[in-house]
């Protein structure tokens, strides 16, 4: 017999610690990821990048490598099916980087160009290096600086208005007694997941099936179907687990590759990006120039916010950056302007990393703050209570809710922060100056439509079916004790299988909105199935199954800004000998919602914290003006964090409550972790050492 509610109905499950579902068949090697599931007559593809930045080929010499050991095609734009990129996807128009082979232009240094296929992965390689290549090259432009000529205002950005303010901006910096104006920049960075993206793609019975590692199966389902003009109900993408992704796992050029070569050889084909190929081809963060200017009156508040941001994109494709559209969040201010402008170069399209626009656009305006409070002689947390906005300081909407002055308090209190003497230069230990620094952190908390089933098993378990991806962060954990809890049974007796696009559409892990949106459809479906199971006598063999849809809950739901928030404090060590710069300690304290499962969500939030700590002493990656490609494209030339420089980090939450939402409050909290924290190490720098560091990463030669 099955019932829900049994004598003792179990809740709670919500906000209780537990390990991730699947980490013994990961730690154990069961897990099997997209580059591991073996397939009889299995090929492997390796791709050949372009070595110029521009031009056209002139030709592929294909047939030298023909003759090859094992090789079984050389797919190149003179002989590749073709595709159709003509079309609006879940995310907008795709970019044409994955319209592979379709003609002779090259639009940037590693621009796919050909694909060897051979029997084993060795003997694709060693043909693809073999591979000549011939080009006719013409002039490139990749250098990205502010006040480029090619600088324009983007329209139609279906992520963020380019440009939005009110009031007077000058009228109001002229009437302020306290003026900011300075330029902040951030260099290029890079994702890179620990799996690098990887897909194996055959033709089953009339089906195209793929398995991949992505962020989104029915998004990437949908993409292939566009770009190959089929059925949708005829592509099955499934991405059971994946080693990391954080904005670069969409539709890439690998899937697409692996469909056109299983399409052409007719068997099983796989395609594996190389470490290197990454640096191209999945995107990355672009680099940043913006100009911050703030007016205030002597005692901190706010007259004027004006945050310019340029990002540069693809001649191909346009990514906006979004760095200005923290203030339009943040603070208030009698005139409040901020504007994204890009510029294309002949280098690859950037993407979504991590806090898009929000990390970068941090430090800009968190910096600034700081330097404020210094010139009006205010505390930096008080200077932020003191323009804290009642509303949506540009769209006048209301806070779902917003604790972001909870999280000052608790950190401040927990960091030690009253006992800090605000001079900076203070401070000594050996040959280090030590100094503290402090920023605010937010990102949105959207939500979108997805679907999800609940069956009652006639064991008495649950099976729940959603196209959720787990990236890593723990999302099977969460959804499970979701599930759990809106079903009112212990997580043990619920199965939570995800990613698989057959599982009908749902919102990709990706903007913090995943869990969020899951969850939703989740708990959804399980009050669907409550009803039936009132109404039914026993359980069939088959089960009985609910289904959910959100997409008119989400339609209704009341216009809010909604957002997770958070206060980030560092301290640094600055060696006056060498200007190195070490972080001492680090204290996250978040508004984040409910927490779904505490371990990993803190888990989380620390990494997010490294990679902030990562962004503002090491990450940069440099583009050879002369060849137009990048130096040093792989993990040894692309410095970051390691072991040793990351010190002792806590992450922690406020209460966050919000009983309106309709989600029981749950709020994404995949990238808030990052935002502010090059900042609060900045801010730091400058406590230590009196010297304000506009530029990451704040590398020793720029301390010195
Ligand atoms: Mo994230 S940058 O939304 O995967």
């Amino acid at each position: 017999m099955t019932t829900m509610t049994g004598p003792t109905p179990v809740t709670g499950a919500v906000g209780t610690a537990h390990t991730r579902i699947e980490g013994l068949d990961k730690v154990t090697g069961a897990a099997r990821y997209a580059g591991d599931v073996p397939y009889a007559e299995l090929a492997h593809g390796w791709l050949v990048l372009s070595t110029i930045a521009r031009g056209r080929i002139r030709s592929v010499e294909a047939d030298p490598v023909l003759a090859m050991p094992g090789v079984l095609a050389v797919l190149h734009h003179g002989n590749a099916p073709r595709v159709n990129a003509d079309y609006t996807g879940l995310l907008g128009r795709p970019d044409p980087t994955v319209a592979v082979f379709q003609h002779d232009r090259v639009p940037f240094a590693g621009w796919p160009v050909a694909l060897v296929v051979a029997e084993t992965s060795e003997q694709a390689r060693e043909a693809a290096e073999a591979l000549v290549v011939r080009y006719d090259e013409e002039p490139h432009d990749v250098a990205f600086f502010a006040g480029h000529p090619g600088t324009y205002t983007p329209e139609g950005n279906p992520r963020m208005q380019a440009e939005a303010g009110k009031g007077d901006l000058e009228a109001e910096l002229a009437a302020s007694a306290v003026v900011v104006d300075a330029e902040y920049t951030t260099p290029q960075e890079h994702h890179n997941p620990l799996e690098p993206h990887a897909a194996m793609a055959r033709w089953d019975s009339g089906r195209l099936e793929v398995i991949d590692s992505n962020q989104g199966s029915t998004w990437v389902a949908e993409e292939l179907a566009n770009l190959f003009s089929l059925d949708p109900s005829s592509v099955r993408v499934r991405s059971e687990h994946v080693g990391g992704a954080f904005g670069s796992k969409g539709v890439r050029p690998h899937q697409v590759l692996a469909v056109m070569a299983t399409t052409v050889l007719h068997r099983p084909v796989r395609v594996v990006l190389t470490r290197r190929q990454l640096f191209s081809l999945v995107g990355y963060r672009s680099p940043t120039a913006q100009r911050v200017r703030l007016g205030a009156d002597p005692d901190g508040r706010l007259r004027a916010l004006d945050h310019q941001a340029l990002n540069l994109t693809s001649k191909v494709h346009e990514f906006v950056e979004t760095s200005a559209g923290l203030g339009r969040v943040m603070y208030d201010a009698d005139a409040h302007h901020t504007v994204n402008r890009v510029v294309a170069l002949d280098v690859p399209t950037p993407t979504w990393m991590r806090a898009p626009g929000a990390a970068p656009g941090s430090f800009a305006l968190e910096c600034a703050l700081d330097e404020l409070a210094e010139k009006c002689g205010v505390d930096p947390i008080a200077l932020r209570a003191r323009n804290e906005p009642d509303a949506g300081p540009v769209s006048g909407l209301p806070f779902s809710s917003r604790n972001v002055l909870a999280c000052f308090q608790e950190g401040a209190r927990r960091f030690g922060w009253a006992d800090r003497d605000p001079r900076p230069g203070q401070r000594r230990d050996g040959r280090w100056l030590i100094g503290t620094g402090t920023a605010a952190a937010t990102h949105p908390s959207g939500v979108a439509p997805s679907t999800a089933s609940v069956t009652a098993e006639p064991d008495g378990t649950f099976t729940v079916r959603i196209t959720a991806a787990d990236v890593g962060t723990g999302a099977r954990t969460a959804l499970t004790l979701i599930a759990a809890e809106a079903l009112e049974v212990e997580p043990e007796r619920v199965r939570v299988r995800i990613a698989d696009s057959d599982f009908g559409q749902a919102m990709v892990a990706g903007g913090s909105m995943g869990t969020r949106s899951w969850a939703w459809a989740v708990t959804s479906a399980v009050r669907e199935l409550r009803e039936l199971l009132v109404l039914g006598d026993g359980i069939p063999p088959e089960g009985i199954t609910a289904r959910s849809n959100t997409a008119e809950a989400v339609g209704a739901l009341p216009m809010r800004e909604r957002h997770a928030f958070g206060a980030q404090f560092a301290e640094v060590g600055v060696d006056v000998v060498t200007g190195e710069v070490r972080v001492r300690r680090m204290l996250g304290i978040f508004a984040a919602g409910r927490i779904v499962n505490p371990l990993t969500a803190r888990s989380q939030l620390v990494g997010g914290m490294v990679w902030g700590l990562s962004m503002a002493l090491h990450e940069e990656a440099a583009r050879d003006q002369a060849s137009g490609a990048l130096v040093g494209a792989d993990l040894a030339g692309y410095h970051f964090a390691a072991n040793a420089d990351v010190p002792l980090i806590e992450a922690d939450w406020v209460d966050d409550p919000d009983d309106e939402d309709p989600v029981g409050g749950i709020k994404g909290i995949g990238e808030v972790s990052i935002v502010g924290v090059a900042a609060a190490i900045a801010n730091a720098v400058w406590h230590a050492t009196g010297v304000r560091h506009r530029h990451l990463p704040i590398r020793p030669d720029r301390v010195l």
